[in-house]
């Protein structure tokens, strides 16, 4: 039996399999989940023992991380292939049709948070391993596996870990699937990604909560200002107002748009997804355009006053608010912060006092796709899928991708299986069981490509 025929006679029991690791709420941003958190740990490890010579359960001052080692092939590549086994919190419950941590199909997806962000898309590969190693005795590559438990909180353990084993992680290509195809039936390579940084701040006026009657008139209310604060960090032409914000964003070349344009994106399906009455964005760029290739400025949240049930009158003390930048080339993510920083206070009244703290930070991505591996990539997504793969670029972050390349200098192949309307970070998370199906014969034909690259 070769492989794919291993992988074919083995869907019921890859995906029974996914299920058992869907159902461990590895939520890492939550403390009473801390132990489920190493559950997983736990569950990974055990899974690549049936591969990997050598696994390791790393302790961090975070969260641990998987990492395993499998060099048999000498002569042939060396993979680092990266996930994480983290999730996102499942609220709000109430909008799943089926439990968050209770993975169900229905028509031909599977539900449950982790399926498309990231556990489903690990699995594809811990599946492919698999069945690799047991038709052929070994792994076609040399392959290094790290998969981390703090992604979605933007951890340090991971930066950590790889300040002090730069060595043992030496690598000819790092792999990730942790992205989207671009639509149904189009196998689809990332060659870029935004970078991000996220701040919080807080804003105070009065010393205490004051009674609205009493006070009202006279005094400031943070909220007010909060409110305005945000409503002037945009022009008219959606454009973010932080002096310089955009002077190191490396311009679109004529090919690269044109090449965009002619991906089989549709704007209505776009819509679809999106479901609201209408779209906006940066004037003079197309929408592929403005959610991959520009920066943006977001507020992702904003809360302070009476927020329970029916009414108080108050003016409240503090008011605050998460926000976000994605960063694309060249833009550097500590300057961005200053500017950023230096625009708020310039902005705000006297009347408030404000504190700003930048919560996570990493950079952008973007690299040429002329390495041999990228072939072996888009060779191996059509033979998994029986479609041509395209090459695309996303609007998500993932830093440790930017960090690997910086590092290491080798070439980072993305291949996604997850979809846009996936409902990643939201209610009804799912991947598509054509998707993780496609994606354990991509993965296994290449890894089996890149051993003839
Ligand atoms: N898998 C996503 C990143 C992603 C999503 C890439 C969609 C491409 C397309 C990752 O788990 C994630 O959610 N990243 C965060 C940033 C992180 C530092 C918390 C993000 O992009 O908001
Ligand atoms: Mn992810
Ligand atoms: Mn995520």
């Amino acid at each position: 039996m070769n492989a794919i025929e291993y992988i074919e006679s083995h869907r019921d029991a890859n995906l029974a399999e996914l299920v058992e690791f869907l159902k461990i709420p590895s939520i890492s941003t939550k403390t009473e989940h801390k132990p489920d958190v190493e559950r997983a740990a736990r569950w990974v490890a055990e899974k690549l023992r049936g591969q990997f010579p050598s696994v390791e359960i790393v302790e961090t001052a975070g969260h641990p991380l998987v990492y395993a080692e499998s060099t048999q092939t000498p002569g042939k590549p060396t993979v680092l292939f990266y996930g994480h086994y983290d999730v996102q919190p499942s609220e709000p419950d109430h909008l799943w049709t089926t439990p968050a941590f209770e993975p169900a199909v229905r028509g031909g997806n599977l539900y449950g948070r982790g399926t498309a962000d990231d556990k489903g898309q690990v699995h594809i590969h811990l599946a492919a391993f698999e069945a690799l190693q047991k038709t052929q005795g070994k792994l076609p590559v040399n392959v290094k596996v790290i998969i981390e438990g703090e992604e979605e909180i933007g951890g340090a353990s991971l930066y950590e870990f790889v300040r002090t084993q730069k060595e043992k992680l030496k690598s000819d290509v790092l792999v990730v699937s942790d992205t989207s195809m671009l639509a149904p039936g189009v196998p689809s390579v990332t060659y870029g990604l935004r970078g991000l940084n996220y701040y919080q701040i807080e804003l105070t006026a009065a010393a205490q909560d004051l009674h609205s009657g009493v006070f009202g008139g006279a005094v400031p209310n943070p909220l007010t200002i909060l409110s305005e604060l945000f409503a002037r960090m945009h022009d008219k032409n959606f454009r973010v107002t932080v002096p310089a914000f955009y002077k190191d964003v490396a311009t679109l070349s004529r090919a690269e748009r044109k090449a965009l344009q002619a991906l089989p994106w549709k704007l209505s399906q776009f819509k679809k997804t999106v479901g609201a009455p209408g779209l906006c964005g940066e004037k003079g760029y197309s929408v592929v355009e403005q959610i991959w290739c520009r920066p943006t400025l977001e507020l992702n949240g904003m809360w302070g006053g009476y927020m329970g049930e029916g009414a108080k009158t108050v003016i409240p003390s503090k008011a605050w608010a998460k926000f976000s930048t994605r960063l694309v080339p060249n833009q550097k993510p500590e300057q961005i912060a200053k500017q950023v920083e230096k625009h708020i206070r310039k902005l705000l009244p006297k009347t408030v006092s404000c504190k700003f703290t930048v919560l996570s930070s990493g950079k952008p991505w973007v690299a040429p796709y002329t390495h041999p591996f990228f072939a072996a990539a888009h060779d191996a997504l059509e033979k998994g899928f029986g479609r041509k793969a395209v090459f695309i670029r996303e609007g998500g972050s993932i830093p440790f991708v930017t960090s690997m390349s910086d590092t290491f200098r080798i070439p980072c192949i993305l291949m996604g299986f997850g979809l846009p309307d996936e409902n990643a970070h939201a209610p009804d998370e799912h991947i598509s069981l054509e998707n993780y199906f496609g994606g354990i014969k991509a993965a296994a034909h290449f890894y089996q490509g890149l051993a003839r690259a």
